[in-house]
């Protein structure tokens, strides 16, 4: 075994292997997204490429005390992300979440980083831009916000400990 037992391996198992290796684009299983004909085509290509190809939800989705998604606050955020890291709420909440982005704004952050707050993604984010979402199509990039934007405003505030 080339991953010995280590202290994060026990509150995080498998669903984060995809760590190890850096961060990619991974069909895990196309299974993952079924489309809804009472949404837009946009909405529906967004939650493919969400929920079974790039896996938003693996990084900003808080996990259970088994280490599994916590299904009911789904994209909330969680200060205990992977590496430790705070990974921000993503719902569209005004106050704790991205409620007051725009599609474009969320769009171009997923190409460049940057958010109309003026600042750089950084960590996991930065990478997961670098290895993959900057080179998915703008419409692809365009369909990803309609669809995380659609989704249901969750409230919470996500803070560094400290903070
Ligand atoms: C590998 C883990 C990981 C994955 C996968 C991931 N994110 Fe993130 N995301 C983060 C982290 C960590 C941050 C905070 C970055 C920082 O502090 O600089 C972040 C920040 C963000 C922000 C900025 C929020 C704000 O309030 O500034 C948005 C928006 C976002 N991610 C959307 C997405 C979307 C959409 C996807 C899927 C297409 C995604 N992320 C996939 C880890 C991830």
């Amino acid at each position: 075994m080339s991953h010995p037992n280590r202290p994060h391996d026990v509150s995080f198992p498998f669903s984060w292997r995809f760590l190890q290796t850096g961060w990619r684009l991974l069909f895990f299983n196309q299974g993952d997204w079924r489309d809804d004909p009472k949404q837009s085509a946009a909405y529906n290509r967004g939650g493919y490429l969400v929920e079974a190809l790039s896996h938003c939800q693996e990084c900003h989705t808080p996990r259970n005390p088994l280490g599994g998604l916590d299904r009911s606050k789904p994209f909330a955020g969680t200060p205990h992300g992977p590496e430790g890291v705070l990974v921000p709420n993503i719902t569209p909440d005004p106050e704790t979440g991205i409620g007051n982005w725009g599609k474009d704004d969320l769009a171009q952050m997923l190409k460049t980083g940057e958010t109309p707050e003026f600042s750089t993604v950084a960590k996991s984010m930065g990478e997961a831009i670098d290895d993959g979402l900057k080179y998915l199509t703008e419409e692809d990039r365009a369909a990803i916000a309609t669809y995380i934007l659609a989704q249901k405003p969750i409230r919470n505030a996500v803070r560094a400990a400290g903070k």
